[in-house]
């Protein structure tokens, strides 16, 4: 049966969703904060190696086998390996998991545009009744309905797109999207650096501070892999769903440094424009990771804007949005692309992308319901491990499944996969593995770097990501 796969209408299009997946809340609120509280350029220095030795041979593994097979995680171990099947499962389970905290967070970006456009015309849904944007965000996480609201509103935004398949829905939604994000993101930096006292936020994402870095590298070490991973959207087979639809004539090397260079440049832009502005007005210790950071001090400072902070505030938070919008999508898709998969396996004639998504994202509200109404941990649900329900999420995700699909791709492509190739003398050139010269024409440049990353390098930096993540979890003390 011939294979026909959708397709990316152009290259420049499929970079721009694959930036958009990796461009998210990990960078807004995650990198700024992260690379400031452990070492600043010290940090970006470790964070760049990191991207350079792992995230690099992660990416372009994850692209070359979603290429090669031309479907999602599960179809290509399912088509290249029995026995590392279920670590496409696992991939398409941490796509779940991260939708179900990720959907909340987006949903919160929604009713702080909707608050600041109250605020820019005084009405009753603007923050005008709180004393300030600290007894704002209690009132609204401890809203459950509210918090489920806007999840709904945010999943359907998501949804809506995914319907419209790769290159109608997610390729034309992020080749606007994106461009008017960075451009957003511009104005938004002019804004924040302009501040008084801004210069001081500046320091403390820049100054170079071994401190961190000698007291505990370790710490700092899974710090800065796990914050890559999760920027780059990889370990849970996004990367290799989306490579599924490019075509055979893109060069995947060239693709990989591309996205991991966009990443990684929004990432410190963020914190160009976050920083200041929370240092401007908060002073020492404005700066915190996460939630308070974004909802709390971000929205204090653009309430002390004047009649301009509206303004800004509404800006801020829908590029914001935009980021996690594009995002969303991919983990959307993820799922979607194993249903398709699966029923043309099956030879089903009648497979709908619509009917997928729907079912996928009812899925994803259903575990988001439960994010949404802990609000945080202020609405006394029982707590999972003893951990708030947003926390659980990214720990199985990002803390334990995550991690641990990288170093099986890494071990799969590196011993595995090659051994069987050669007994079977297929040639795979298609996956970028085999020979000098590649499908698409270009010479795979990176071979021997990428081979010594995928048996050595990856494999040994995931392991120890998962053993600090352990360690810490159960208070063990190694590290
Ligand atoms: N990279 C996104 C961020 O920085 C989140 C994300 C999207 C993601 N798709 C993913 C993370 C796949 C891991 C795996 O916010």
């Amino acid at each position: 049966m011939e294979h026909t796969r959708a397709k990316w209408g152009s290259n420049f299009g499929f970079l721009m969703a694959a930036i958009g997946s990796a461009v998210g809340l990990g960078n807004i609120w995650g990198f700024p904060y992260k690379m400031g509280a452990n070492g600043g350029f010290a940090f970006l220095l470790l964070y760049l190696l990191l991207a350079a030795f792992v995230g690099f041979a992660v990416m372009l593994g994850e692209l070359a086998l979603g290429r090669k097979s031309g479907r999602g995680p599960v179809g290509t171990y399912a088509l290249l390996s029995k026995r590392f099947k279920w670590v496409g499962w696992m991939g398409v389970l941490s796509g779940f998991f991260i939708m179900a905290f990720y959907t909340v967070l987006g949903g919160y970006c929604i009713k702080y545009m909707v608050l600041n456009i109250g605020d820019m015309f005084g009405a009753g849904f603007g923050s005008g009744a709180f004393a300030d944007a600290g007894a704002l965000f209690g009132a609204f996480i401890t809203n459950p309905l509210e918090g489920v609201i806007y999840t709904v509103i945010f999943l359907a935004i998501t949804m809506v797109i995914v319907m419209g398949g790769i290159k109608g829905g997610i390729e034309n939604f992020s080749k606007i999207a994106m461009p008017a994000l960075f451009v957003m993101l511009v104005i938004t930096i002019i804004r924040s650096v302009t501040l008084p006292g801004a210069v001081e936020g500046l320091i403390f994402m820049f100054k170079p501070n071994f401190k961190p870095i000698q007291e505990n590298f370790m710490q700092v070490l899974a710090v800065a892999g796990g914050q890559m991973f999760f920027s780059l959207s990889l370990g849970m087979g996004c990367m290799m769903t989306y490579g599924s639809y490019l075509s055979k004539k893109e060069n995947l090397e060239k693709n990989s440094i591309l996205i991991i260079v966009a990443d990684t440049i929004v990432a410190i832009l963020a914190g160009v424009a976050v920083l200041p502005a929370a240092f401007a007005l908060g002073g020492e210790g404005a700066a915190m990771a996460g939630p308070s950071l974004l909802f709390v001090t971000l929205q204090n400072v653009f309430g002390a804007m004047g009649a301009i902070g509206p303004f800004f505030g509404f800006l801020f938070y829908l590029l914001v949005l935009i980021a996690a919008v594009t995002s969303a999508i991919s983990l959307v898709e993820v799922a979607t692309t194993f249903f398709l998969d699966r029923a043309e396996l099956k030879g089903k004639k009648n497979a709908s992308r619509k009917k997928y998504t729907l079912l996928v994202s009812i899925v994803m509200l259903a575990l988001a319901t439960i994010v949404a109404v802990d609000g945080l941990g202020s609405n006394g649900l029982p707590t999972p491990l003893g951990l708030i329900w947003i926390d659980f999420f990214d720990l199985w995700s990002e803390g334990v499944m995550m991690p641990l699909g990288a170093m099986l791709m890494a071990l799969f492509i590196g011993y595995e996969y090659r051994v069987k190739k050669v007994e079977n003398g297929v040639t795979m050139d298609g996956m970028l593995l085999e020979g000098e010269v590649t499908e698409s024409g270009y010479r795979f440049r990176s071979r021997g770097f990428f081979d010594v990353c995928c048996k050595v390098i990856v494999p040994i930096a995931m392991a120890f990501i998962l053993l600090v993540q352990i360690d810490g979890f159960f208070g063990l003390g190694i590290f």
